[in-house]
């Protein structure tokens, strides 16, 4: 007697036509895995098609659209380092978030590993050396996020140089108030000078913003850098100039973070560098937490040794040191510097579309390194 049972194709590859042919009526085209596996009791996949592990929540829709094909799996949770360890064995391909532990070790696990699609600008999380060694494409997510990072920076830098989040805790408090020529004095910005650090594409369009609200420029980076787009935004700013390090945190007013964290970039500002920046100035920080010694930050707070910070990235994320909770002058955001639909759908896909094509043969479209 001849045993039925459904199938569930997944994809166009020839395998599938094969099935079609040889189980007409009993074979159905599936968009994708789920989908199959509800259909069939035995779910037929082609050669062709690869596993894709999503390892953190993810617009689902943009990443499947640019997947059609291919088996992926996750991108409704979080990967703890167990999942992701036992996930990894059968991958062909990770679309990776900042928080994933790609260490030599979880890399090494990886065997059939071709590509890491990480939905991020930065890529400090995965180890390069241990990839490059094993064949394994790393790519990133640059020039689909630089505007809306830079929007939520100077959302910080307005916040804390003007103390509206402390202003609205008082007014939602129901504290006293009316309108008080001296209530609430923030820093201006006009002809105030911003200090940047790393001026990369998120730099840049911060630099940008800064222009527009009449500040001028300065920077710290390897090499000079093409600063037209800068200059060209008001002319009643000074020409953005190129500078060390002790310079900018001596003389800025505002201290913005835009460099990736390296070992060069680790507690950057550190005690030092803020005893050596202005009593009325502030940091700002949307890079990441490690770049500041979050430690020599809140007691350079504590003592007044500078006027506040702005902060979105944090030494030890989701944890927040607690003193800084209790500061005024302190802005805490939960990490949201690309947080902007558009912005994030734009990096899925980019992300997608990388891990696509180098599955496909073909050079990715922004790789690391
Ligand atoms: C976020 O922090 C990113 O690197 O994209």
């Amino acid at each position: 007697m001849q045993s039925r049972f459904n199938i569930g194709v997944v994809g166009d590859q020839p395998i599938c036509c094969i099935l079609r042919h040889l189980h007409s009526g009993i074979v159905a085209h599936c968009t994708d895995f789920g989908d199959a596996l509800r259909v069939g009791g035995v779910v037929a996949y082609s050669k062709d098609m690869a596993r894709i592990i999503v390892t953190a929540p993810q617009l689902m829709s943009v990443v499947n659209g640019e997947l059609p094909g291919h088996e992926v799996v996750g991108g409704d949770h979080f990967m703890d380092r167990q999942e992701l360890s036992d996930q990894i064995v059968d991958a062909d391909a990770l679309l990776t978030s900042l928080s994933d532990p790609l260490d030599a070790e979880m890399i090494g696990r990886g065997k059939n590993l071709k590509v890491i699609g990480q939905c991020a600008a930065g890529f400090n999380n995965i180890d390069l050396d241990a990839a490059k060694q094993a064949g394994i494409t790393v790519t990133s997510t640059p020039g689909v996020l630089h505007e809306a990072t830079a929007d939520l920076a100077f959302t910080l830098l307005l916040e804390v140089t003007r103390r509206t989040s402390e202003a609205e805790r008082w007014v939602r408090a129901g504290k006293a108030w009316r309108y008080d020529h001296t209530f609430m004095l923030g820093a201006g910005l006009q002809g105030a000078t911003l200090g940047i650090v790393g001026l990369g594409q998120i730099g840049e369009a911060m630099a940008r913003r800064a222009a527009a609200f009449g500040m001028n420029v300065i920077y710290n980076a390897r090499h000079d850098k093409d600063v037209t787009a800068i200059d060209a935004v008001n002319p009643n700013t000074q020409p953005t100039r190129r500078v060390e390090l002790s310079e900018l945190f001596a003389t800025s007013d505002v201290v913005s973070l835009h460099c990736p964290l390296t070992d060069k970039t680790h507690h950057l500002v550190d005690a030092d560098a803020l005893a050596a920046m202005k009593k009325t100035a502030y940091l700002v920080n949307t890079a990441r937490g490690a770049c500041v010694d979050e430690a020599a930050l809140v007691s350079a707070l504590a003592s007044g040794e500078i006027a506040g910070a702005g902060l979105d990235v944090f030494e030890d994320e989701p944890t927040i040191n607690a003193d800084l909770l209790t500061m005024e002058n302190v802005v805490v955001l939960p990490h949201i510097g690309s947080a902007a639909l558009p912005t994030r759908e734009a990096m899925s896909r980019l992300a997608a579309r990388n891990i696509a094509k180098v599955l496909d043969g073909k050079p990715a479209e922004t790789p690391v390194g």
